[in-house]
């Protein structure tokens, strides 16, 4: 197990360039169940989430290479052949801390009538629980039983049929499983309420590519006409909106003059004028995203996450950390997540003022954060006690980085690359 030891207050200098997004990414290999022909994606980020879900495509029978060494360099590729597949399940073992593993369930269904998975655990941010994705499910004629903390999944005689489905809560993962299914699916889903995250759309772009038929892509309904066969495909993965926020509030926090390129500035929308309303210079060209420190101190501003296009819940902490320092009072809700605070605790130990009051934290700007030794609990959470960390005076030790590896490629490192002073040591 590692930890970071960060010495707070140098600025930050140079370029950064975002990875491949890992909620795309995932989605994306768990269509590669859909075909029997190979399926190659190009800018894989490299993060423990995917090499989780490369060894449980690999488990059941998969041929996966990830990551390749070609002429002893390292390509962010998947290469993904499901044709062997031969055993359709998700042990707990694997998938114990991957919520993301429900993903494999509706491509299974779809392409093999059955499947067995563990229920899913991943980031303990509240409930979770995939119930909406069972019930979508068994409205195109899937069964379900529960068996020792698993989903035992079975499709009906002759495979899912086309259905309506309303999600009666936006659910990204949910949309992406029912999608997946549905594309192999005898007949029409409309699938209305449905989630518009852009990796939703990436995702569907390269079921498209694949053959599949998808109309209503960015909007809240999807049409999918199934098909009988699915093709392989080359699909480059979209680039990471939460890495290029969190790089973008680093680089607002410490100061100096960073560019963050190959962000995905459309997506980042709601970020961006957030990051605006309180002061950050920023400014855009192409899908370069520069921060540029301003003599003025950051405006406190109140943000409420939201499903896209709203202000995401996944870069609700890095936000938090932002305004730990900003004038004045922000009110911060989170909508999506019941338990989504728990950087609270470890934010004030720095010297961060803030009070919950049930879904919202009152963020009180303090003028300077001080080092202190923090523990990591979920993914977005390391990277806010990272960010604050950076700005704090003295010597913090973040714990338990594991959850940042799991959804980030190498943040420390590239924060190094910018002059932070990050170091990455064994822990115990
Ligand atoms: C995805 C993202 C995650 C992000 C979240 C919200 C991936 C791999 N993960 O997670 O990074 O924070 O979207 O943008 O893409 N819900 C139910 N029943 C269900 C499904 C969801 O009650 O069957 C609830 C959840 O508890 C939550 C809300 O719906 O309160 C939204 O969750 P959802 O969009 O499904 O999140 P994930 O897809 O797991």
């Amino acid at each position: 197990m590692d930890k970071l030891i960060i010495e707070g207050g140098s600025p930050l200098f140079g370029e950064a360039l975002v990875s491949g997004a890992k909620n795309a990414a995932l989605p994306l290999m768990a269509a590669s169940i859909l075909s029997d022909e190979p399926l190659k994606l190009d800018n894989i980020p490299k993060l423990g989430d995917l090499i989780t879900m490369g060894r449980l495509l690999d488990y059941m029978g998969g041929k996966v290479t990830l990551y390749p060494q070609i002429d002893g360099q390292l390509h962010e590729q998947a290469h993904l052949d499901m044709s062997s597949l031969k055993l359709p399940e998700a042990p707990h073992e694997l998938v114990k801390t991957m919520r993301a593993s429900a993903l494999v369930l509706g491509p299974l269904l779809a392409r093999h009538g059955r499947a067995r998975v563990s229920l899913p655990g991943g980031c303990a941010i509240g409930v979770r629980p995939i119930d909406l994705h069972l019930k979508a499910l068994s409205q195109m004629g899937a069964t379900f039983d529960l068996s020792q903390g698993d989903v035992i999944a079975r499709a009906p005689v002759g495979g899912l049929k086309g259905a309506k489905i309303n999600f009666e809560t936006v659910t990204v993962t949910g949309t992406e499983n029912v999608m997946m299914a549905a594309v192999l699916a005898k007949g029409r889903t409309i699938i209305s309420n449905a989630a518009r995250e852009p990796e939703v759309t990436d995702t569907a772009k390269a079921l498209i590519s694949m053959g599949a038929k998808i109309k209503g892509l960015e909007t809240d309904e999807l049409i999918i006409e199934g098909t009988e066969y699915l093709s392989g495909a080359n699909h480059t993965v979209m680039p990471d909106r939460v890495e290029a926020a969190t790089l973008i509030i680093a680089c607002a926090l410490a100061g100096g003059r960073c560019s963050i390129v190959g962000a995905p500035v459309g997506a980042l929308a709601a970020v961006i004028d957030k990051l605006i309303d309180s002061g950050v210079n920023i400014s855009i060209l192409g899908q370069t995203i520069t921060i540029e420190s301003s003599q003025e101190p950051l405006k406190a501003v109140n943000v409420t996450t939201s499903p896209y296009p709203g202000f995401p819940t996944d870069a609700q902490a890095q936000f938090m950390a932002l305004m730990t320092v900003a004038r004045g009072a922000s009110i911060i809700t989170e909508t999506i997540f019941e338990n989504r605070f728990m950087h609270v605790s470890e934010l004030r130990r720095l010297g961060a003022d803030i009070a919950l009051e049930g879904r919202s934290a009152v963020v009180n700007g303090v003028l300077k954060l001080s080092a202190a030794p923090l523990t990591a609990s979920d993914l977005r959470a390391s990277a806010s006690l990272i960010l604050a960390a950076l700005v704090a005076r003295g010597q913090s030790v973040v714990h338990r980085v594991y959850h940042l590896d799991r959804g980030y490629d190498r943040l420390d490192e590239k924060l190094r690359r910018l002059g932070a002073k990050i170091e990455r040591v064994k822990d115990r």
